[in-house]
């Protein structure tokens, strides 16, 4: 698998977070300001469904311990400890398209 269509644009309103399946691969889509980012379903820290989690301008947040990335650039935000991995998104004509490649996964201890 590579570039697959995960969603429309329509799908996921602003700054929401949606799941998706495409495939065996699970993975959230969300709406920050209109522009759009996809991640694997869990916190790097403690696998806390980030399907839970807020969207504040270009941040993500994670509900559990508040854990916060910055969407667009990657940086860590307050408490953030390791980084998200992010997958590559593009919009074509309101398809929201993600590199689907390999699927991203967290080592957890
Ligand atoms: S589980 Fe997400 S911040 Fe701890």
């Amino acid at each position: 698998m590579s570039w697959q269509q995960v969603c429309t644009t329509d799908d996921v309103d602003e700054d929401a977070i949606e799941e998706f399946d495409v495939g065996d691969i699970t993975l959230l889509v969300a709406n920050a300001g209109g522009e759009y980012y996809a991640f694997p379903p869990n916190c790097p820290h403690q696998e806390t469904p980030l399907s839970m989690g807020m969207i504040e301008g270009e941040t993500l947040i994670c509900i559990k311990h508040l854990w916060q990335w910055n969407l667009r650039t990657g940086e860590l935000g307050d408490n953030a400890e390791s980084p998200l991995l992010k997958y590559e998104v593009k919009v074509e004509e309101g398809a929201v398209m993600v590199n689907l490649e390999k699927e991203l996964k967290y080592n957890y201890q």
